[in-house]
């Protein structure tokens, strides 16, 4: 690696507790060099002396490094499989499922568990912690206003139930809102709960070397209860899955083996 990005990283580790080395190198770097230039910089060492006179440009970077794309019901034939396969399965042993939403990005992942929970449960039982790395996106995730665009796949008798609309905006009851406890939290760096009936980490590891998301899978397997369900993106099929006692039920579930 290069001098310039890995001084670079270390800054940033310690100014921000975010360690860039996690995260694939090509890509990471082709999205903050774009930035930099684009600001006017020369060098990742110019971009962090920036960085440190101006917050502005903190915030440039966190927002250039945190994919925030989401949508509710995203690959939404997974979301299917959710409804009438694994939830199904969880409620038969408890009515009081633990879930984790990590990496919720604005919302529409925790928000989207509710709305299909609520077809099983009273949305006054249902509990969902939504976690991020980015406290902008949870800032939007917490107000839940949100573009047509991004409920193209929410299905018409939830869209007419679950949302109000405002002008331009489709605003998420607040009956959804409280089902979601929202917190800061890095995938990468801090510890995890434990004891999770389901956990939906969607479209975040896919940005990580292989060495993170490794980690990452044996932390998951060990906060699920024996049973419970690793549910992840339509890119991030897990190979050898059972190394990390995690078994496949349905593609892109994985079932804690008990
Ligand atoms: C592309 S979005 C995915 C959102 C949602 N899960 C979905 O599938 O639609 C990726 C999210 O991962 C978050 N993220 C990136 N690195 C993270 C980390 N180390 N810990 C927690 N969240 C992280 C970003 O802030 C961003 O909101």
């Amino acid at each position: 690696m290069e001098q310039d990005y890995r001084l670079f990283i270390e800054k940033v580790k310690r100014k921000t507790g975010i360690d860039l080395s996690l995260y694939k190198e090509t890509q990471m770097k082709r999205r903050l060099t774009s930035l930099y230039q684009k600001k006017g910089f020369h060098s990742f060492q110019e971009f962090f002396q920036g960085m440190e006179r101006d917050r502005e440009l903190l915030y440039a970077f966190l927002d250039r490094m945190t994919i925030n794309v989401s949508e509710f019901y995203r690959n939404r034939k997974r979301w299917d499989v959710l409804e009438e396969k694994i939830v199904p399965r969880l409620l038969t042993k408890n009515r009081n499922l633990k879930i984790w939403s990590a990496a919720c990005s604005t919302g529409e992942e925790p928000y989207t568990i509710a709305m299909i929970l609520s077809n099983f449960l009273p949305l006054s039982e249902i509990k969902i912690l939504a976690t991020d790395l980015d406290e902008n996106a949870i800032q939007k995730a917490k107000i839940g206003a949100y573009q047509e665009r991004s409920l193209q796949e929410v299905p018409e008798q939830m869209k007419r139930k679950f949302f109000f609309k405002d002008q331009n905006h489709y605003l998420i009851h607040e009956e959804v809102k409280r089902t979601v406890t929202f917190k800061k939290h890095n995938l990468l760096a801090d510890p995890f709960d434990k004891n999770f009936d389901l956990i939906v980490c969607r479209n975040v590891l896919i940005y990580f070397t292989e060495e993170a998301k490794n980690s990452l899978y044996k932390k998951f397997s060990a906060s699920l209860k024996p049973g419970g369900v690793l549910f992840v993106g339509s890119t991030e099929q897990i190979f050898n899955a059972s190394q990390y006692k995690l078994e496949p039920i349905e593609t892109f579930f994985y079932q804690k083996i008990e």
